[in-house]
């Protein structure tokens, strides 16, 4: 008969026994995870507890030994809180590490908590626990920045600012329209999340190794006590599938790139070389050479971190592209990817809500952009289709010749006088005047969605609205 204390008397080698070398110490580095999956622990532990429930409730094990197990894995979770858990690289992963201290607390029936499960269904179910909480932790974020993003906007429909295309000088627009953009942005972001959310909510508990099970389990039972809307169909799927994965960093990538376009922008706006915006002093740093300079590197940071979550998405992607089913360890490496994508996601959300909070528009600087331009040609452009019936090619023809006879006399398009007009146009009266004003003509835009104040005030209230939900 075998000595069962025997075996479990060497704690390195509880996996191999089949073995007739320890493992060496670069294998060992190799495979061991526990330094990046050891954040994994509440989940694990919630899962097992669900598990080891299950299993009694079936009765698979004794309602007495769940009892024991359930107050071992509890008795660990404070042990780790509390930084008093020795995490050891020899037990490989966050899954061995609990198990081995199980035994340690609970003796040998903390053997019995592995029955009808396997590290590749316990791995998949403690990440899908552990995403599905950290998107509600990130959609919180997303919902701040929203919320300062709308009442930056209502501060600011009646700033003007110079709209853009190919980062020339196009038409004039509100503020609060420009900002409403990114509130567009971030509200995608919040339901690319949410969706991902609805998908992930499967539980895999109970597919075990890839097979599925010969005990009477009842995955019904695991899936409510985890809070997941229905168990996994397929056993093989369910350990090979990391698309939830993908999913995240899919989100997370999107919503820091639209993070990036922000901090792009207000590094622009704040350079002195424009001079739209300025930083608070507490979000900036200065050179070691240049007492003069103040730097925005939080938004420089937000900016390029963004490209590691690029990568991570890639790296994610080319881990699962080759892979036959159904797991392999390389699905190990997706929880250094995980969390880094989490870390730099919430940081960068944090300091983009605070620069953004800090921020001062220069209103003059702004308005001057718009006023010593050709921001107004369209208007011109638009007064001649409406006015004197014509095409708007012919128009926009006409309009370029007014522009280029200003643009050689030094002047814009309000300081021309009629006389002028009519050397082009005999038909151009004086109404050409107000459609060229720069807050008639933003407020002339009513089209929906559009950039007229009546426009942006309702398209504020749906956005209240959904911030309320
Ligand atoms: N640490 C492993 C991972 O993260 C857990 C699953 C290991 N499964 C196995 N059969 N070796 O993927």
């Amino acid at each position: 008969m075998i000595n069962k204390k025997k075996m479990s008397s060497k704690k390195e080698s509880k996996l191999r026994k089949r073995f007739k070398k320890e493992a060496t110490s670069t294998f060992k580095k190799i495979n061991t995870s526990i330094d990046f999956d050891k954040f994994l622990y509440q989940e694990d532990i919630e899962a097992s507890v669900a598990h080891a429930k299950m299993l009694a409730k079936q009765k698979i094990i004794k309602i007495s030994e769940f009892n024991k197990i359930s107050l071992g894995l509890k008795k660990i979770l404070k042990e780790i809180k509390l930084k008093k858990f020795n995490f050891n690289p020899d037990y490989e992963d966050i899954h061995m590490n609990i198990e081995n201290r199980l035994e340690q607390l609970i003796g040998e029936v903390a053997g019995k908590l592995h029955t009808a499960r396997s590290r590749n269904d316990q791995v998949a179910t403690d990440v899908k626990l552990w995403i599905k909480k950290d998107i509600d932790l990130i959609l919180n974020k997303i919902k701040s920045l929203k919320i300062l993003l709308i009442s930056k906007s209502e501060k600011n429909l009646d700033t003007l600012i110079p709209g853009l295309t190919h980062f020339q000088t196009a038409q004039p627009i509100s503020l609060a329209h420009h900002l409403m953009a990114y509130y567009e942005m971030f509200s995608r972001d919040t339901k690319r999340f949410q969706e991902a959310k609805i998908r992930i909510n499967e539980n895999p508990l109970g597919s075990c190794a890839l097979a599925g099970t010969s005990f009477n389990i009842d995955r019904y039972e695991t899936t409510k006590l985890l809070g997941f809307r229905s168990p996994t169909k397929n056993s093989i799927d369910a350990v090979s599938d990391r698309d939830f994965i993908m999913d995240y960093i899919y989100s997370a990538s999107t919503c820091n790139i639209h993070l990036s376009r922000i901090a792009e922008e207000i590094i622009l706006w704040s350079s002195d070389l424009i001079g739209f915006s300025k930083l608070s002093d507490d979000v900036m740093s200065s050179s070691s050479i240049m007492p003069q300079k103040k730097n925005p590197d939080a938004m420089e940071l937000v900016r390029a971190k963004t490209s590691i979550l690029i990568s991570n998405l890639n790296s994610m992607q080319s881990i699962i592209k080759g892979l036959p089913l159904s797991y392999s360890k390389d699905l190990q490496e997706d929880k250094k990817l995980l969390t880094s994508t989490s870390d730099i996601l919430k940081l960068c959300l944090d300091c983009v809500i605070e620069v953004i909070n800090g921020l001062t528009f220069n209103k003059k600087n702004m308005s001057n952009a718009i006023k010593y331009s050709f921001a107004n040609a369209t208007e011109l452009a638009d007064w001649l289709v409406k006015n004197l019936d014509y095409s708007f090619r012919e128009s926009h023809s006409l309009t370029s010749k007014i522009v280029n006879f200003s643009e050689e006399k030094g002047v814009y398009l309000s300081d021309l006088s009629l006389a002028e007009f009519k050397l082009f146009e005999q038909g151009i009266n004086k109404s050409v005047y107000n459609s060229l004003d720069i807050k008639t003509s933003i407020n002339n835009k009513k089209s929906y969605g559009g950039t007229a104040t009546s426009e942006i005030k309702k398209m504020i209230l749906v956005a209240r609205k959904e911030c309320k939900k």
